[in-house]
């Protein structure tokens, strides 16, 4: 491990000065905490992603092209059966798994606790997320007669509330044994003026890298070998907090193995042109969901010959994968994007801060960035009303009042049919 006075001159080149205080004042066992931490992070690595927040964006010459989709509401009734068909059958032999990205911080919702143990306020009791992924996972349970492996990614800050929560809860009834727990990696994050944030513990203050860490998270952590063994050919990975998610598309997955591709999605239509959400598209001839922020006004506002957006497909984190496409993924390196969040801190007086603008910046890898690793992706077109409902902000858009509206309203279209 580090010495001492290496980690010091290493903290002094890469202007931690803050660090070097903190490491003096400490007692023997944290100074040891905080030396193997320190030996653990490549500070080169940190500074350049903190460097690249003060560059324009590159945007470089790249032949983007509008991507094929299909949509599940025009499909011919013959076309549906043989997709649910082939779909169904691989449920039914078990081998399908899901994947739950729980590693998110949920800085913009604000509920204390992982965002999985946010309590929706729906038909009068409420439905914790957690609860609500249990509840569409069992529905397909029971209608393919199968108990599909639930892998859950959290993060070393929430793993532990997580696991908590879910042993008292019982895990909503979902058979334990086929849930599993697994932990992402993290990096530091870095405050305007490029220093670590100091977390309540006295130590470097990290958080989770991103959904993009999914693929190398499965992998490390034997996920991936456990899938392997129980002979899982096909994962879905979906996040934490959309209440609509549907984990189990006979759909999606027929469509998938019926055009021979290692990885699916199903989509949304852009609310409007200017909505602030990742759209598919294919870049340099393969597939990529660019930022809405990368597009350029003129593309996002582009019809094909029905009137429809040429890039209006958007990326609700419901994507299908076969379990080669998973390996591929894990070994491959996703860049970091930077975003600027808020993040409670210790300062240099031992007082924590908890600030009520975003203050630091947080280092993510995005799962979508690994489609372009891929030559194709299908994509199935669903419908916002029936598969987007997501809990992000506190209040307004994507908020748990619009959620609860969207849920309700779609439950109560399906007592009625
Ligand atoms: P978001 O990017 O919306 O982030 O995550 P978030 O953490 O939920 O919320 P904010 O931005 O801090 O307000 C989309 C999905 O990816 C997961 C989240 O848990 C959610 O299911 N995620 C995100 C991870 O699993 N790990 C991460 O490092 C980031």
């Amino acid at each position: 491990m580090i010495k001492e006075e290496d980690a010091i001159e290493l903290l002094n080149s890469y202007n931690q000065t803050h660090i070097v205080n903190l490491l003096k004042k400490l007692d023997e066992v944290k100074k040891q905490e905080l030396l193997e931490q320190i030996d653990k992070i490549d500070f080169g690595q940190i500074m350049e992603l903190y460097d690249n927040t003060k560059k324009e964006i590159e945007i470089k010459e790249n032949k983007i092209e509008a991507i094929g989709y299909l949509d599940k509401a025009k499909l011919t009734k013959e076309q549906k059966e043989e997709f649910d068909k082939l779909g169904e059958e691989v449920i039914r032999n078990g081998e399908y798994a899901v994947v739950t990205m729980a590693g998110g911080q949920g800085t913009r919702l604000g509920h204390n606790g992982p965002k999985g143990t946010f309590k929706l306020d729906v038909y009068g009791k409420g439905k914790y997320l957690f609860e609500i992924l249990v509840d569409n996972l069992q529905e397909a349970n029971q209608k393919y007669n199968t108990i599909i492996p639930w892998y859950i990614m959290t993060s070393i800050e929430n793993n532990k509330d997580t696991v908590e929560f879910l042993e008292k809860h019982n895990y909503f009834g979902y058979p334990k044994e086929n849930v599993i727990i697994f932990t992402q990696s993290e990096l530091p994050l870095v405050d305007v003026d490029g220093k670590l944030l100091i977390s309540k513990d006295l130590k470097i203050k990290e958080a989770s890298d991103g959904n993009g860490g999914t693929y190398s998270s499965l992998r490390a952590s034997g996920s991936l070998a456990d899938m392997k063994e129980r002979g899982i050919k096909w994962v879905f990975i979906g996040g934490v907090d959309n209440v609509l998610l549907k984990m189990a598309d006979v759909t999606l997955l027929g469509m998938a193995i019926k055009k021979n591709v290692q990885i699916a999605s199903k989509s949304v239509v852009k609310a409007n042109p200017h909505e602030k959400v990742g759209v598919f598209c294919k870049m340099n001839g393969h597939p990529k969901v660019i930022e809405y922020a990368e597009l350029p006004e003129k593309m996002a506002e582009e019809v094909d010959e029905n009137g429809e957006l040429k890039y209006g497909e958007s990326h609700i984190m419901c994507n299908l994968y076969t379990i080669d496409a998973i390996e591929k993924a894990s070994k491959e390196i996703l860049m970091y994007h930077s975003a600027f969040k808020k993040n409670s801190y210790i300062d240099e007086d031992g007082k924590e801060v908890i600030p009520t603008e975003p203050n630091s910046y947080k280092f993510e890898s995005f799962i979508f960035d690994a489609f372009e690793f891929f030559d194709d992706i299908a994509i199935l077109r669903g419908k916002r009303e029936d598969d987007f409902a997501p809990v992000k902000n506190k209040e307004g858009v994507d908020s748990p009042k619009t959620a609860k509206e969207l849920y309700e309203k779609y439950w109560n279209r399906q007592e009625k049919n």
